[in-house]
């Protein structure tokens, strides 16, 4: 057993800030950091296009910001969220230079600024195109110095513990639901470890391996989420599946390589089969629409071409200012032979980022007493139904702030739980095959692609929730059956997420932003979140 101040679930930006900051504010008080792979493995890491901030007062300002967070998120953000993410935003991103983190300047020293879908000024700090890359490293070396954090990787949080462990039966209608730790696998002992703890956040990350063909890494399961619906906490938004217009349309190759928003801001422009730049037949911001719409725009291009990708033109872009700001995107191209500078790079809409997730106030609160979300995995009101480009990052270190400032002075009241059992594992056996699990994922991902994808129908839904019926069913009884393993976790969690996508996007009867539904062409009058 194992028993902890402060339980870290997840290594992104938005847990290693969180840990930090609360470390700092502690250094008697011990703070656990874990995650299932390596510690670096994360959406984090992938990030490329940067991190929206105001910086630059002289053509920015927060108005135009919150503006375009607005009119990206198509009426259901919630306008206080917004305003506290893009005025709290640039101090946030000022701590992160501050532990390290470089993002690229001009010669007079002030930062490049980049520019992405629905932004109406240049705001985006980065660097190169490796900004999350660069993020993660700065963290975990400010993590590595700090002695009161236990960074233990390689360890897979299977649930968090509630009075439902203390044999209580416990429903959604359940007042005062409260969380005292997780039961944890631990790799390097393949022990089930009970972690007690007094405060919890999940920083669990995304869901885009749901589906097929995702920029997000093999870690993104949405296992946060799947926790917290099974432990009866809220969640909501989660038809709003945000697909990145432009991944690198390379067959077989998961997750697909990103060709970052950043390219369309310097000057990229899309075309189809026929070397049509359709994007002005679309929106009259073109190619740098919000993603929802460009997104949609390719989907029909390809789908009356009969291709199964459009095409990237950078031809006419500086080839050494475009190797300069992208050289990792440079590189990648090349090595599949592509010369950005006489070829076309061909792309396709990929799953990349879940704009709903564990419902949580402004302190970033769950609605589980002690247990707190943030980052991706968590639905602060800050994206409505279309996340804006590069709003991500910036979410997760301010909610981690907030989270932060709320925790410790909440920590003193709280007491270990110690009557929660010990895992158990009567009745289980070693898997004999494992084509049972690896053949529902596949499954899973096909499904969803097919019918819960860009555009959504009601027998689309409808048949989708059936087959999902069926998986729930038969990895219920493997997982009642069989030793744990990450795997059977992740494709239960992934089923689950599934579910709750479904779900959602069953109960809404309109088309908005990410959610467009061909049997509901149109927005509906009331505007409202769907909380399940
Ligand atoms: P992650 O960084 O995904 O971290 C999740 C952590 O949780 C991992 O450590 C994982 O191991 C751990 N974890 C999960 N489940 C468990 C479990 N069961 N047990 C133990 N540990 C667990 N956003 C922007 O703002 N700007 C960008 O330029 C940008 N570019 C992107 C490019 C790509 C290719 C991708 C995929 C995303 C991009 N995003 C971008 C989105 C952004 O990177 C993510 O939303 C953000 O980094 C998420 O951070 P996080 O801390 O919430 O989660
Ligand atoms: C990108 O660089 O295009 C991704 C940015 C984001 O997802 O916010």
């Amino acid at each position: 057993m194992l028993q902890t101040d402060f339980l870290v679930i997840g290594s992104g930006v938005a847990g290693l800030s969180y840990a930090l900051k609360v470390a700092q504010y502690y250094p008697e008080k011990k703070v656990m950091v874990i995650t299932k792979t390596r510690a670096d493995e994360t959406n984090t890491k992938y990030a490329q296009g940067g991190i929206a901030g105001v910086t630059d007062l002289e053509n920015d300002s927060f108005e135009k910001h919150i503006e375009d967070t607005l009119i990206a998120g198509d009426g259901l953000c919630n306008p206080e969220t917004v305003e506290i993410v893009v005025k709290e935003g640039p101090e946030r991103i000022q701590e992160m230079i501050e532990w390290g983190t470089r993002f690229d300047k001009d010669a007079e020293g002030d930062y490049k600024l980049g520019k992405e879908g629905g932004h109406s000024e240049f705001r985006i700090l980065h660097h190169k195109d490796i900004t999350g890359k660069e993020i993660e490293r700065a963290l975990l070396e400010a993590v590595s110095k700090q002695k009161n954090i236990e960074l233990i990787n390689h360890c897979f949080v299977i649930d968090i513990l509630t009075q439902h462990h203390l044999g209580f039966l416990i429903t959604k209608s359940t007042p005062d639901i409260e969380c005292y730790g997780a039961y944890a696998l631990n790799l390097h002992t393949n022990k089930i470890e009970k972690i007690l703890a007094k405060i919890i956040l999940l920083a669990t990350g995304g869901n885009g391996q749901a589906y097929r063909t995702t920029t997000n890494p093999k870690i993104a399961t949405g296992d946060g989420v799947a926790m917290v619906y099974r432990a009866k906490g809220r969640i909501e938004n989660m038809e709003f599946i945000q697909f990145h217009p432009t991944a690198l349309f390379e067959p077989g190759v998961s997750p697909s390589f990103l060709i970052t928003e950043a390219v369309r801001g310097d000057g990229g422009i899309l075309r189809n089969k026929n070397g049509e730049a359709f994007m002005e037949k679309y929106d009259a911001r073109k190619d740098l629409a919000p993603r929802d719409i460009v997104a949609r725009a390719i989907d029909n291009e390809m789908k009356k071409g009969g291709t199964e990708h459009v095409y990237l033109d950078c031809r006419h872009m500086n080839k050494e200012k475009f190797i300069e700001h992208f050289p990792n995107i440079y590189q990648k191209c090349m090595s599949i032979g592509i010369d950005i500078s006489d070829g076309l790079i061909p792309v396709a809409p990929a799953a990349h980022y879940s704009c709903g997730g564990i419902k949580t106030d402004e302190w970033a609160h769950t609605s589980i007493k002690n247990l707190y979300a943030c980052g991706e995995c968590a639905s602060t009101g800050l994206h409505g139904a279309n996340r804006l480009a590069s709003n991500s990052l910036l979410e997760a270190l301010v909610f981690s702030h907030r989270c932060y400032l709320d925790s410790v002075q909440r920590v003193s009241e709280i007491e270990f739980n110690q009557n929660i059992p010990d895992w158990n594992a009567k009745g289980t056996t070693e898997p004999k095959e494992m084509i049972l699990i690896t053949q529902s994922l596949k499954e899973l991902q096909l499904l969803m692609s097919d019918y819960v994808g860009i555009v959504r129908t009601n027998v689309r839904l409808q048949r989708a929730m059936k087959r999902l019926d069926l998986l729930h069913e038969e990895i219920e009884a493997l997982y009642e059956t069989t030793t744990l393993s990450p795997q059977l976790c992740e494709v239960r969690n992934l089923i689950t997420v599934g579910y709750l996508i479904v779900k959602e996007a069953q109960f809404r009867h309109e088309s908005r932003g990410l959610h467009f539904n061909t049997d509901f062409p149109g927005k509906s009058e009331l505007v409202q979140n769907i909380i399940l």
